[in-house]
């Protein structure tokens, strides 16, 4: 049995080997050329093969020396990951999973497939990932880094499925880590204000003013502050890493009093309020 102080893991190191779901777009993809610089072999996971491969030569290309594979796999189908996961190498060091969808609008107007989904790769896709890599990652006493979002520790106007799967995640990824801590097997997890990436591009194009509002009350990282400060937070051994000096103040406090966090959001939701209209 091996426990760290505050379960805390150790720093990444050249010649490990990390598996980052999501890594052809946003914050997976900045991670793993993060990854990459640092001398890691990284092997991106996601659904669209030409999105992995152009991902895969923007590394190359940024950091030559990059050693990088792709598996083309939806983290929702069980199967499929174990099936595509037998590929990798018997040990693992780092295992990402930044994999994730998201589906913005009034609760009323969205369908009840919208929450399967958004369950099914946010919540469920690391559930998968985690069972086809954990036996690859105590062979190496690696760790686990699930990406959540400030939405997974708060709630937020619009995101009825995205904050469902995002809660679900943080409570798996908390219970996980008394589990796998002994057996030498680190569990991060990362909760990010709003950032730039395509998902937010595609939120901008339908979001309702309520939520525009609403996320307004945390500060918008950009991709580089964003992933420096993930990456920093990984390789620092931190189980609860929120990205950003001013989101962290802001996040603790809305934590710690949230009757007042909620009053203020309330009131800047009623100024530009709309609804379903139903
Ligand atoms: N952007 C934000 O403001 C924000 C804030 C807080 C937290 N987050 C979280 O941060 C993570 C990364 O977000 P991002 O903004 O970087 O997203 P993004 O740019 O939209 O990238 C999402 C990635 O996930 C992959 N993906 C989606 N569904 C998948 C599936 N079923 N199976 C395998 N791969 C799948 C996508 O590739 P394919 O579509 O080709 O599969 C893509 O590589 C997500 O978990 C998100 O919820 C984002």
């Amino acid at each position: 049995m091996k426990f760290t102080l505050f379960n805390r893991v150790a720093g990444l190191r050249a010649g490990q080997h990390a598996v980052v779901t999501g890594g052809s777009s946003g914050l997976g993809l900045a991670l793993a050329r993060r990854f990459a610089a640092r001398g890691l072999s990284v092997t991106l996971v996601a659904r669209t093969e030409t999105h992995l491969a152009s991902a895969a030569a923007d590394i190359v290309s940024a950091v030559p020396t990059a050693v990088i594979d792709y598996i083309p796999v939806d983290v929702a189908d069980g199967s499929a990951v174990e099936a595509a996961f037998d590929e990798l190498p018997a040990g693992l060091d780092v295992l990402v999973n930044s994999a994730g969808i998201l589906r913005e609008g009034y609760f009323e107007r969205l369908a009840a497939i919208d929450f399967r989904t958004v369950m099914d790769v946010n919540f469920f896709g690391a559930v998968n990932t985690i069972r086809a890599t954990l036996p690859r990652l105590k062979r190496r006493g690696g760790r686990i880094v699930n990406i959540a979002s400030v939405a997974g520790l708060t709630g937020v106007f619009g995101y009825t499925p995205y904050c469902a799967s995002k809660h679900a995640l943080v409570g798996f990824t908390d219970a996980l880590r008394f589990e796998l801590n002994p057996q030498g097997v680190g569990v991060q997890l990362v909760c990010p204000g709003e950032f730039d990436s395509p998902m937010v591009d595609a939120l901008e194009l339908t979001r309702t003013p309520e939520n525009r509002q609403h996320t307004l009350t945390i500060p918008k990282l950009g991709i580089d502050e964003l992933a420096d400060a993930t990456v920093s937070g990984i390789d620092g051994g931190h189980q609860l890493i929120i990205p950003g000096a001013k989101t962290n103040v802001l996040v603790t406090a809305q934590r710690l009093a949230p009757g007042i966090a909620n009053a203020i959001a309330q009131q800047r939701i009623a100024a530009v309020y709309r609804g379903p209209g139903l």
